[in-house]
């Protein structure tokens, strides 16, 4: 993982019995994604030593700038060590519905697991995470256990999947059920125009601060996230996050990205229009002067 991948993924990690020591943390290039030469350096130092890399995760769309680590370079790699590729798309997975987006996923046909959160960014209730495998008995023997008050003819006929073997818990909700509503309600182009504005959204915010004297795109946008800062720095940036936050009219937060302060602005809701937006921008205006 990189300093950037998400916190979720090292509790896994301690989850599943790795300890601090046992793990690494990749360099990351000028758009803060894995470098996959720092990953294959890494791999050969640590089997040199003995040692077995066993899984790494990417993250497609980080939580703090939506960087996209090279999939397909880090399989490359992960693919001829052995290597489990975990793809972490919570976010920026939504966007894949729309075809000019596909591209997000460049090399996600050879990860071990991917996943993402229909919760995030696409109009699914909390909680809902797609999660795919490429080869279900991998997870499947791992975590299966069958004790004579769970056999049932169901499952042993293979008329079923049991998914108590598909994760840590033994029961589950039927989230899927909700995410069926969302599709059948929506259908594909509704969830593409969803998308689609929300990133119409973004570009739009995204030129208001460039055309202002007083503030600067930090960080290029990534589909509906604008990193951005105030020009006098960490302190002034900080103030201003505070105040417009304390006045309760927008909310939004931050991230520090190379020791920078950086304010995050992501349309991402039902009803947000282009006046929201306009309004938005009205505040970072005031809080400059
Ligand atoms: C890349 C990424 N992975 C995982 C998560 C965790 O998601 P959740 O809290 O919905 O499980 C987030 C949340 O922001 C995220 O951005």
């Amino acid at each position: 993982m990189s300093g950037h991948t998400h916190s979720s993924a090292e509790k896994g990690l301690r989850i599943a019995g790795f300890r601090d020591e046992q793990i690494r943390r990749l360099d990351v290039d000028g758009s803060f994604a894995i470098k996959a030469d720092d990953f294959a350096r890494q791999v050969k130092i640590d089997t040199d030593n003995g040692l077995i890399p066993a899984f790494i995760c990417a993250t497609i769309g980080t939580t703090s700038s939506l960087a996209i680590d090279p999939v397909r370079e880090i399989c490359e790699v992960a693919n001829k060590n052995q290597i489990w590729v975990h793809v972490d798309a919570a976010y920026a997975g939504s966007a894949a519905v729309c075809p000019e987006f596909r591209d997000l996923l460049d090399g996600v046909e050879l990860v071990d697991s991917y996943c993402f959160n229909p919760h995030k960014w696409l109009l699914t209730n909390f909680d809902c995470d797609l999660f795919y495998v490429a080869n279900k008995p991998d997870l499947v023997n791992a975590l299966t256990i069958t004790p004579e008050y769970l056999r049932n003819k169901a499952t042993e006929s293979g008329q079923v999947f049991d998914y108590s073997g598909w994760q840590i818990s033994l029961g589950r909700r039927f989230r899927s059920l909700k995410l069926w509503f969302v599709i059948r309600h929506y259908g594909v182009e509704g969830l593409r125009a969803h998308i689609r504005k929300h990133i119409e959204l973004a570009e739009h915010f995204e030129s208001l601060v460039e055309s202002n004297s007083s503030y600067e795109i930090f960080q290029p946008r990534v589909l509906n996230l604008v990193c951005f800062r105030h020009k006098n720095g960490n302190e002034k940036t900080k103030q201003i996050l505070e105040k417009i936050n304390s006045e309760g009219k927008i909310f939004l937060t931050h991230t520090i990205l190379d020791e920078v302060y950086v304010m995050r602005f992501v349309p991402g809701a039902i009803h947000t229009e282009m006046r929201h937006i306009d309004a938005a921008w009205a505040e970072f205006v005031k809080a400059a002067e």
